[in-house]
């Protein structure tokens, strides 16, 4: 499907979403959590073939927040094992339309095949160029700026500036680059919150919350929120355009 979209540089975006609402979409359907979760998962599917369509640089997904540990075990096991067939299944396609994958967050407390999948889907796409789609899971942002504080002094940076800082986050990041400053944070679900997602990352994020529950997102939605995006004046603490002529 061909965008009707026009953005003057998607390559340049990076789209961060805090995919909320499963739940809540569930129930309002008499189903189960997991019935939610999985008809969010082909909601990503949809996200992320809209993504490369619309020619973006970067996504980053909140799929499994470190404070999701305190759900119930059988919803944990639920989002996790999605997570693992959503790596497996989707990784040659990823390769196939130009899509690296990288997962963010803590790695020691996935359970082993999740870590295999993640670690083969990592190796498969890391020559694709076109979308970096990064998964955010047992992820605080945190916790990963406690993290990256702890890489300062010997042996590392040791009195870094902001840029260099910014590579810490994510040393692991195509490139050894730093991650790119969230350009657009949307969340669905209808909350206004940020849940511990990408705190240093959104300093000057535009921030767009939808009642739309995560499992309806649809590529319109997507194309609607970047439509806002691009209406929006951007001052990074300067004047606006029209004060400053
Ligand atoms: C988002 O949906 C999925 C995760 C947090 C992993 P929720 O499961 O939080 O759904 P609600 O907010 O209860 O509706
Ligand atoms: C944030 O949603 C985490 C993810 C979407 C993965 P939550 O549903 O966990 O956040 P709270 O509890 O409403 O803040
Ligand atoms: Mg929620």
């Amino acid at each position: 499907m061909q965008s009707t979209l026009t953005l003057p540089e998607p390559g340049r975006l990076h789209v961060a979403i805090i995919m909320d609402g499963n739940g809540r979409w569930a129930a309002s359907r008499g189903r189960p959590r997991t019935a939610g979760h999985r008809a969010g998962a082909r909601a990503v599917r949809r996200a992320v073939e809209a993504a490369v369509e619309i020619g973006l640089g970067t996504m980053t997904l909140y799929a499994f927040s470190s404070d999701n540990w305190k759900r119930p075990a059988c919803e944990v096991a639920t989002l996790l094992g999605l997570l693992r067939d959503y790596l497996s299944e989707q990784s040659g396609s990823c390769l196939e339309h130009g899509v690296r994958l990288r997962v963010v967050g803590r790695r020691d407390r996935l359970p082993a095949d999740l870590l295999r999948a993640i670690e083969a889907a990592e190796r498969l796409t890391e020559g694709c160029g076109r979308l970096t789609l990064r998964l955010a899971v047992d992820y605080s942002a945190r916790d990963a700026i406690v993290a990256a504080a702890s890489r300062v002094g010997p042996g590392g940076a040791s009195s870094p500036d902001r840029e260099s800082f910014a590579r810490l986050l994510d040393p692991a990041h195509p490139e050894g680059g730093a991650v790119p400053d969230v350009d657009l944070l949307i969340r669905t679900g209808g909350e206004r919150r940020l849940s511990d997602f990408l705190l240093w990352e959104c300093a000057y994020a535009e921030i767009l919350f939808l009642p739309v529950m995560w499992p309806d997102f649809t590529r319109a939605h997507l194309e609607a929120a970047l439509s806002d995006f691009a209406s929006r004046e951007r001052r990074f603490g300067a004047l606006s355009r029209a004060a400053s002529a």
